[in-house]
């Protein structure tokens, strides 16, 4: 059986990358057990508390990222840390070599509902920049590892390190992941798209002609007939994507005029990014390629077109008219 490690070590990642994405596997699998536990291990709910984005956070939300900043803290290799869930970047070891950012649970809305939820992850090296915050502050083209897991009726891990995306079912029986697809390929075109119809009077006019294309079905000047999936976890929405094609949408909006899109670059944009160009798609902004995007902030947000070729690129097409 090809374990992670092997895999790993084949693609030439050395000892310290390997131990970063193990302990991240680690913290995943804890994660997997106590939402299959649900409302047994007492874990569903909000809390009191709001994170730097202004959500309320759910119970999992602080449980997960506490999972993964303990896992990764103890690591020698990990100089800094930077999760959906904490204000600032959090300093492991000033020898390590490697940034983290994670969102530790993705689509946490739909913990309470039992749906699919995911973790995302990123890892970069360090430039040495003494200000950590401004360490991070690097384009997603120099990720040197990015995945996430997603937990549904199984608990999938999705992995690049550079060389092609694959996916690992987490064996309960074993407690490891175990490869299931070694080379994952998104179809070049689709029929399938994902975008939160309910704010399509906030998008701007770009988004409101492709997606007003999309419906108009095989009459349109597309000429195909779409469907439409929305399950509220991006994490899930990519897997979709991942194993049958499509195309996935958070444009920006005029709910919040001044913040450029609701999701996240360093955490959910980047790495998301990273794995559906490894795997044959496309993924950018309203403007460019999501990895070319020069962060400002760790928190920063960012429009997100992403999936199958053919479609990303008629809906960059859209924006360049
Ligand atoms: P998170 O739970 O990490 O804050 O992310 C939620 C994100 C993303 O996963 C999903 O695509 C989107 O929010 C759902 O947004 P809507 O509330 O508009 O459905
Ligand atoms: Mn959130
Ligand atoms: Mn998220
Ligand atoms: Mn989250």
């Amino acid at each position: 059986m090809t374990t992670i490690k092997d895999a790993l070590t084949q693609q030439g990642c050395d000892a310290s990358l390997i131990d970063v994405i193990q302990r991240i596997l680690s913290a995943s699998k804890d994660i997997s057990f106590r939402l299959q536990q649900g409302a047994l291990a007492g874990v569903l709910g909000s809390t009191e508390d709001e994170n730097v984005q202004g959500e309320t956070q759910k119970k999992l939300d602080v449980i997960s990222n506490d999972l993964l900043k303990d896992a990764l803290k103890q690591s020698p290799y990990v100089h800094g840390i930077a999760s959906e869930e904490e204000d600032f970047a959090v300093p492991g070891n000033d020898g390590g070599q490697y940034l983290v950012t994670y969102d530790p649970l993705d689509g946490s809305s739909n913990i309470d509902i039992n749906v699919s939820v995911g973790t995302i992850f990123s890892i970069m090296n360090t430039t040495g920049n003494s200000d950590l915050g401004e360490d991070f502050l690097q384009a997603g083209s120099n990720q040197v590892a990015a995945g996430y897991v997603l937990y549904g009726p199984s608990s999938i891990l999705v992995i690049t390190t550079g060389q092609g995306v694959s996916m690992w079912t987490l064996d309960h029986t074993i407690g490891e992941y175990v490869l299931t697809n070694a080379k994952v390929q998104i179809p070049e075109q689709t029929k399938e798209f994902a975008i939160n119809m309910s704010n399509q009077r906030f998008w701007a006019e770009p988004v409101q002609n492709y997606v007003a294309d999309l419906l108009a079905g095989e009459e349109g000047p597309i000429g195909k007939r779409f469907n439409m999936r929305w399950v509220a976890a991006m994490v899930a929405e990519v897997h979709r994507i991942l194993t049958r094609g499509g195309i996935f949408m958070y444009p920006w909006d005029s709910r919040e005029p001044n913040k450029p899109g609701k999701l996240r670059l360093m955490y959910e944009g980047n790495p998301m990014a990273f794995l559906v160009e490894q795997a044959g798609g496309l993924c950018c902004t309203d403007k460019e390629r999501m990895l070319d995007v020069q962060p400002t902030e760790i928190h920063q947000r960012v429009p997100v077109f992403l999936g199958s070729k053919e479609e990303v690129e008629r809906a960059a097409s859209y924006h360049n008219s």
